[in-house]
């Protein structure tokens, strides 16, 4: 960015980042990463930003993770070297958009995750006809009964059927446990972790391995279990949301404290201002529903952590004032913590980064809106 500017000069509802925060949680879970002898391949739908995606490789992540094609086409474009695809695909456009873009970097590692022979079929004929081949990670069901295979028969005759068909790529299974992310309490939530990975990680001893199908990349886990696997055999891990680290993350704790999360900071806000304030316990701001995503509940008001805020609609924020609080000026700009940070920076087209009051930095938020 050209030249800072104080972050009054911001118009709201804005979206910003505090930079030493971010920059710390992207060192603390790289080190954590190192610690437990694995790699790290962050989950960029966090962000949806090449240029942070690119930080988290610059502080040693392997490469980075994309839920959707779309955001896979951004990042690739962004100059990441390596990107998995963690949703499988499925539809004649979008097997040719997936062999399009590997085509188009060559130099890029993409991989697709599949769970289907529909997949493998489509994907390898593509390939086969452009002259290349697409390494695929297969997701197997790891607790949450979303996608996957079975860690049974099905799963060998998947892999085999890859190992026998030219212009795909066996190069590991995916093992994600999106359900338990969010368990509150650090030993509850290692242990059902652990517990609902247990029987792939058997599988792949007592089945795959002697059949010479042992995965060579095993992924999965995120900000909330990426420690719960000690031994199990992961290679990699998806972190995500840990750059932000949204209200809800905020409160499932850390090793240390059951309720709240100490080890990552909170770095992502929404400034917002009150537009009314029509009785002495009520103001209104002007963000709502299409700033302040309330999927995994409300936001928290940071600069007035007593004050509770509901959602008005889309573009309304209405906060309640406990009895006696001092009435807030209109006009006055307040700072929310978000309670989802994926689906918040869905809702804007920039972040602003942030240090000592200044905007120092400013990112397109390129993946925005390509859940295509
Ligand atoms: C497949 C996959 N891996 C990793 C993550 C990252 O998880 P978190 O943001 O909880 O760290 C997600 C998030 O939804 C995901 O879908």
């Amino acid at each position: 960015m050209n030249t800072p500017f104080p972050i009054t000069q911001l118009d709201t509802p804005a979206l910003i980042a505090d930079l030493d925060k971010m920059t710390q949680n992207i060192k603390e879970m790289q080190q954590q990463i190192d610690l437990l002898g694995l790699t790290l391949r962050p989950h960029t739908k966090a962000h949806k930003i090449p240029a942070l995606a690119q930080m988290q490789i610059d502080a040693g992540a392997v490469g980075i993770c994309t839920s959707k094609l779309g955001e896979a086409e951004v990042m690739a474009k962004g100059g990441i070297h390596d990107v998995l695809i963690t949703t499988p695909i499925a539809g004649a456009v979008k097997y040719h958009r997936l062999i399009a873009l590997c085509k188009e970097h060559p130099k890029t590692v993409i991989r697709q995750v599949i769970d289907h022979p529909e997949h493998v079929k489509a994907i390898a004929r593509l390939a086969t006809e452009t002259g290349i081949e697409v390494g695929l990670l297969v997701e197997v069901e790891s607790g949450q009964m979303r996608c996957g295979v079975m860690p049974d028969e099905s799963l060998v005759e998947l892999i085999e059927l890859i190992n026998r068909t030219e212009g795909v790529r066996y190069d590991g299974i995916q093992a994600y446990s999106g359900h338990l992310q969010l368990v509150k309490g650090y030993q509850v939530r290692q242990q059902t972790a652990f517990d609902a990975v247990r029987d792939v990680f058997a599988f792949i001893d007592t089945t795959l391995a002697p059949r010479d199908l042992k995965p060579g990349i095993v992924s999965g886990g995120g900000t909330g279990t990426f420690a719960a696997y000690p031994g199990l055999g992961y290679t990699e891990i998806q972190s995500g949301s840990y750059i932000f680290m949204d209200a809800t993350y905020a409160a499932i704790g850390d090793e240390l404290c059951d309720v709240t999360n100490r080890q990552f900071s909170p770095a992502l806000k929404v400034l917002t201002t009150v537009i009314s304030h029509p009785a002495a316990n009520r103001a209104v701001v002007d963000a709502g529903m299409k700033s302040l995503s309330i999927d995994l509940g409300m936001p928290k008001v940071t600069t007035y952590p007593e004050v509770t805020y509901q959602c008005g609609g889309d573009e309304h924020g209405i906060l309640h004032l406990p009895e006696g609080h001092r009435q807030l000026k209109v006009g006055e700009v307040l700072t929310m913590l978000p309670s989802h940070c994926d689906t918040t920076l869905h809702n804007f087209d920039v972040l602003y980064g942030v240090r000592d009051g200044m905007v120092v930095e400013q990112w397109a938020i390129e993946g925005r809106g390509r859940s295509d």
